[in-house]
């Protein structure tokens, strides 16, 4: 059939990198009901029932290399990555301020200081991230507040949105005034978020915040859900190579696209028009790329209609 088709990579400017892409023996329709990711809902970011609390200071210093807890934070290290959308999610926002503040593992917050406190800014193609330790619980009133992160949100040239962000499994959220509202205005149900450890031992979090404001067009939807979508990037941690796979459900021009956590494109698989079928592609990035956070995008007809996160290890 189309076992010899191969795409051949544009170097880019930080790297030349070597990758080839596959079409997978497998059928495209015998997976798409049961693909890992599905598609995300397009739900906007609510505000938090208990606004920005009692423990909010202002003026926090910037995240420096995505850090929010130096190494030696006593805890569970904890990231969370995602992208800024407006409110339809029809564009993603880049320059989006985003101020975070947490407890310590012992469930205490710095008063007097900046601990795990900072200000962060959605890259150039919208994505955000930080790395920290999972926050401990506190008291209020005779029970623990759930685990929790303090955000506030302002997207360039419109209001800042106060809020915070749950995770999945936590006892203590169904007693929580704030996390156990499920309706209205002050609904927490998008904010509380699945939790994965990875093999490095660290716990990972996707937060998608979707915010009045405006930016860039991206793949809505209809259109990741029609077209086709990322089913899994591996290994990660990578430190040699991953494996990307994705599935095209319509013929389309179709790219992958790596950027790094400032936005900056690092590998660039060269456009070629797909059948719909299951497709496999690997990058192995030369030494040269440094280690960190990366973000894949599938991009189909010139719309990015998926992406996925990886960490590459030295
Ligand atoms: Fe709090």
């Amino acid at each position: 059939m189309k076992k010899d088709r191969r795409q051949f990579l544009k170097n880019t400017s930080l790297t030349a990198l070597a990758a080839v892409t596959l079409p997978s023996l497998l059928r495209a329709e015998s997976n798409l009901g049961s693909a890992s990711q599905p598609p995300v809902n397009c739900n906007p970011t609510t505000q938090d029932y208990y606004g920005q609390g009692p423990f909010y200071s202002a003026n926090a210093p910037s995240i420096v290399n995505n850090q929010l807890a130096l190494g030696t934070e006593p805890g569970t290290r904890l990231i969370i990555s995602g992208r800024v959308h407006n409110l339809d999610c029809t564009e993603y926002i880049a320059g989006a301020i985003i101020d975070i503040w947490h407890a310590d593992d012992a469930g205490t917050y710095d008063n007097t200081g900046f601990n795990l406190r900072g200000k962060t800014t959605s890259n150039s193609q919208g994505f955000y991230l930080f790395e920290s330790i999972y926050p401990g619980k506190y008291l209020n009133g005779s029970t623990y507040r759930p685990a929790h992160i303090h955000f506030k949100i302002t997207p360039p040239g419109y209001p800042l949105l106060t809020t915070q962000l749950y995770f999945q499994g936590d006892s203590d959220t169904p007693a929580d005034a704030a996390a156990s509202i499920s309706t209205g205005i002050y609904d927490a149900t998008h904010r509380i978020v699945p939790v994965t450890t990875n093999s490095l031992g660290q716990k990972e979090a996707t937060w998608d915040i979707v915010i009045d404001g405006t930016g860039n067009p991206v793949g809505i939807e209809e259109i990741r859900s029609t077209m086709g979508m990322i089913y899994k990037v591996s290994p990660s941690p990578f430190s040699d190579f991953i494996q990307i796979n994705y599935g095209i459900f319509q013929r389309a021009k179709v790219s992958l696209q790596v950027f790094d956590i400032q936005g900056n494109l690092v590998a660039d698989l060269q456009e070629l028009n797909l059948e719909p079928e299951k497709y496999t592609a690997e990058w192995r990035p030369d030494s040269t790329v440094p280690s960190g956070h990366y973000f894949v995008a599938l991009k189909i007809n010139d719309i990015q209609v998926h992406y996925l996160k990886v960490i590459k290890e030295m």
